[in-house]
C-alpha cells in the first residue's frame, strides 16, 4: 500500500507507520490551534494520549483532554467533555481512540459550537445553529470505521434510547490512520474489532443498498482484512499486519456508509442490548449463520468474497472459510456462553426485527427464522 496516500471519500487520510507525526501539519492547514483531545483511560494508560500531546507542544499547538470517555458513551458524558472544549476555547477536537471516543466527539464538537444545546438535541432532526468546530480523527482500534462517517451511536439516559449523534459538519475532516499507535491493542480486542470491520464489509456486499462504489471499498476491504487479522491477533507487535487492518477497518467502513448493513448486526444489536455482549463477539455468534441463510440470494456474492480470500471460489467453502477465520482468531462462542437462554429468543427476535439495519438485509427475515438462527447456537 502506498503510505500517506489519499483516499477519495471526503475524509482526508495521513495513513503509515508515524503519521501521528504530521499532526501539527495538518492541524496547521486547518488553520486550527486550539485543540480538545477527547479520549478514554485505556489510551491515556497506554501512553498514546501523552505521546500526542507531546507532538502538539513541540508544535506550540495548545490543547487540553478529556480522557473519560467510557463503552456506550451517553449525552451526560459527551455535555460535560464539551464543557471542557468550551471553557478552553478550543476550535477543533481531536478524537482519539475506538469507536467510543470517535463516536463521541461528534456530539462534543457540535456542543462546543453551539454551548447552549445538549448533545441530546443533535440527533439530524434538528440543523444546529453553527455547524460543528472540525474534528480530526485518530483511531487506535480497527474496527468500527467510525472515523468515515458523521454518526455516533450514543446512549440517551434521558429518553432511556440509543440515538444518532451528528449532523452533515460531523464527518471528520481528516483521519490519521497510524499502525503504531495500534500495536499495544490487546488480542481479543483485536480479535473483536477485526470481525467487526470484516462484518461490516461482507454485510455491505450483500446489502440492499449495495452499489459499485461500495462494492469496491468492501472487496478491498476482505482482501486486507482476512489476510491480516490472524496475523495481527497472533503478533500484535506486526506493525504491516497492524497498518493492513487500520486500512481495511477504514475501507470498510466507507463501504458500509455508502450501502448500511444487514441481519448480523440486527441480532448483534438485539444480543447487546439484551445481555451486554461486545459488539465483535455478539457478531460472531451468528455471522457464518446469517450467511448460510442469506445465501440463496447471495451465493454469487460469497463467491466473488472467496476471490478476495484467495481460496476456492462457492459460497460454502466461503463460509466454512468465515468459520474458521473467527475460530482462529477465538472470537466464536455459542449465544449461551453470553447468557441467551431459550426463553429470551422471542424477545430478541421482536427486536431484531424493529432494529432498522436488518431492513438492509437481503433477504426480509420473518420472526421464526430469526428464532430459528437463534436457537441453532444456543
Ligand atoms: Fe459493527
Amino acid at each position: 500500500m502506498n503510505p500517506f496516500a489519499l483516499t477519495p471519500g471526503s475524509v482526508g487520510i495521513r495513513f503509515g507507520a508515524g503519521a501521528i507525526n504530521q499532526l501539527p501539519e495538518v492541524l496547521v492547514g486547518l488553520k486550527k490551534n486550539k485543540v480538545l483531545i477527547i479520549t478514554d483511560p485505556g489510551v491515556a494508560g497506554a501512553g498514546v494520549l501523552a505521546q500526542v500531546e507531546a507532538i502538539l507542544k513541540s508544535a506550540g499547538i495548545q490543547n487540553t483532554s478529556f480522557a473519560e470517555i467510557k463503552p456506550n458513551p451517553n449525552t451526560l458524558l459527551i455535555d460535560a467533555a464539551a464543557k471542557v472544549g468550551i471553557e478552553f476555547g478550543a476550535d477543533v477536537v481531536l478524537a482519539l481512540g475506538g469507536g467510543s471516543s470517535l463516536d463521541s466527539a461528534k456530539g462534543v464538537a457540535l456542543v462546543v459550537a453551539n454551548p447552549t444545546f445538549s448533545s441530546a438535541s443533535f440527533n439530524y432532526s434538528i440543523t444546529p445553529e453553527k455547524p460543528a468546530i472540525p474534528i480530526i480523527a485518530i483511531p487506535t482500534t480497527s474496527g468500527t470505521g467510525s472515523e468515515t462517517n458523521s454518526w455516533g451511536v450514543i446512549d440517551d439516559p434521558i429518553r432511556q434510547c440509543k440515538f444518532y449523534v451528528g449532523d452533515a459538519s460531523t464527518t471528520p475532516v481528516v483521519a490519521i490512520l497510524d499502525p503504531e499507535l495500534t500495536v499495544g491493542l490487546p488480542a481479543r480486542s483485536t480479535a473483536g474489532t477485526g470481525i467487526d470491520a470484516l462484518t461490516h464489509a461482507i454485510e455491505s456486499l450483500t446489502s440492499k443498498g449495495s452499489t459499485a462504489v461500495s462494492a469496491a471499498y468492501a472487496h478491498q476491504a476482505i482482501k486486507l482484512i482476512s489476510k491480516a487479522l490472524p496475523v495481527a491477533f497472533k503478533d500484535g507487535a506486526n506493525v504491516d499486519a497492524r497498518g493492513e487492518m487500520l486500512m481495511g477497518a477504514h475501507l470498510a467502513g466507507l463501504a458500509l456508509t455508502l450501502s448500511g448493513l444487514g441481519l448480523v448486526h440486527g441480532v448483534a444489536h438485539s444480543v447487546s442490548a439484551t445481555v451486554g455482549t461486545a459488539h465483535g463477539e455478539a457478531l460472531a455468534t451468528v455471522l457464518p449463520e446469517v450467511m448460510e441463510f442469506n445465501s440463496r440470494v447471495s451465493n454469487d456474492i460469497y463467491a466473488s468474497i472467496g476471490h478476495d480470500m484467495g481460496i476456492a471460489a462457492n459460497s460454502a467453502t466461503v463460509i466454512s472459510a468465515v468459520r474458521d477465520l473467527a475460530d482462529e482468531i477465538q472470537i466464536r462462542n455459542k449465544l449461551s456462553h453470553y447468557g441467551v437462554t431459550q426463553d429470551l429468543v422471542q424477545a430478541i427476535s421482536k427486536k431484531v426485527l424493529e432494529d432498522s439495519v436488518t431492513s438492509n438485509n437481503p433477504i426480509d427475515p420473518t420472526q421464526s427464522e430469526v428464532e430459528s438462527i437463534l436457537l441453532s447456537r444456543i
